[in-house]
């Protein structure tokens, strides 16, 4: 029976994490969580990267949804300049998810 104790403490721990990564930092991740990060590009709209927090750059890309947003980061977009690399081999769906979220809550 003793053996059952440490079981049930690990499990917890596990369904603490779990939990946890519901609440991805989006802001973080823009910043650092992919190389190059989406900031190196987004933060200044290098080239014809749509700016963050620049309305008129983001509102026709908005309208496809979030779940279109996300599959193009993760494909990359190859033949746009500066091409935006496929960011799905760098980081989850769900952090892309986060990440966008953040960068379409800085746009009014
Ligand atoms: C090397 C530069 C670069 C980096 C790094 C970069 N992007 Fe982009 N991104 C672009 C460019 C350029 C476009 C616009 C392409 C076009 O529409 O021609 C774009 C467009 C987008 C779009 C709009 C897609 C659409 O359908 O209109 C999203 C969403 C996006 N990027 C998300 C991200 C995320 C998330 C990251 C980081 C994980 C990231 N980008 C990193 C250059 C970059």
């Amino acid at each position: 029976m003793k053996r059952l104790i440490p079981l049930a403490g690990a499990m917890g721990i596990a369904l603490i994490t779990g939990s946890n990564a519901h609440a991805l930092d989006g802001e973080a991740l823009y910043n650092t969580g992919t190389n190059p990060p989406c900031a190196a590009c987004h933060r200044q709209g290098q080239g014809d990267t749509p700016e963050t927090g620049n309305t008129d750059d983001w509102a026709e890309r908005a309208e496809q949804g979030i779940d279109a947003l996300v599959a193009t980061a993760q494909d990359g977009i190859p033949d746009a300049s500066p091409p935006m690399p496929p960011m799905g081999p760098q980081a989850s769906e769900e952090e892309l998810r986060a990440i966008i979220e953040y960068m379409l809550s800085q746009i009014d």
